[in-house]
């Protein structure tokens, strides 16, 4: 079974959390890279310049057969009740996607905010087969894990069903 994760992880919270399901399921970890982390007005204006010159979306991955994965899980952190601004414009290049998408979400709040899900699920155009929350208060103790083996089951039965 191939299983890719692609995430965006602006602080590390949704980073740790892939890492932890790439050890457990033996999966490939790629990251979305904003470039231009420079800060100040200068630098902001020039971003925003280029945004609108080139239209191109301002995010990097890594070259990979996405959508020739046997499970994609998707990463992001909860941002103003959405997905991250950088997932959702890899997203918008509509990059082929495998039938088996899975969602990892972080977050502030106690569970799974469903906006995020919501939006995840109309921009991938499927059902994700299974979803991680964690929320930040459990990452210092790991409390998220709880939901880990039934995340994992939900990934690797509905493969094996669809194999
Ligand atoms: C700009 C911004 C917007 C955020 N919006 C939300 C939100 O709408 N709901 C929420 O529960 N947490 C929100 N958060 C908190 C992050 O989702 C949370 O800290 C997440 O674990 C950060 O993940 P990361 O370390 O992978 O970037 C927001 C954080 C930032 C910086």
């Amino acid at each position: 079974m191939t299983c890719r994760i692609l995430l965006y992880s602006k602080v590390g919270n949704t980073l740790k959390v892939g890492e932890e399901l790439a050890w457990e399921l033996g999966a490939q970890l790629h990251e979305i890279e904003v470039p231009d982390c420079e800060d100040g007005f200068r630098a902001r204006l020039r971003q925003r310049i280029s945004a609108l010159l080139s239209k191109e979306p301002q995010v990097y991955t890594s070259d990979q057969p996405w959508g020739k994965s046997d499970l994609l899980i998707l990463g992001t952190p909860a941002c103003a009740g959405r997905a991250a601004l950088p997932l959702r414009q890899w997203l918008a290049t509509r990059p082929a996607l495998p039938d088996r998408v899975a969602l990892l979400i972080t977050s502030e709040e106690a569970s799974c905010p469903s906006s995020v899900v919501e939006d995840l699920t109309r921009l991938i155009g499927r059902n994700p087969v299974a979803v991680m929350y964690a929320s930040t208060t459990e990452l210092p103790t790991g409390a998220w894990k709880s939901r880990l083996s039934q995340f994992l089951d939900l990934c690797v039965v509905r493969y094996r069903q669809s194999a």
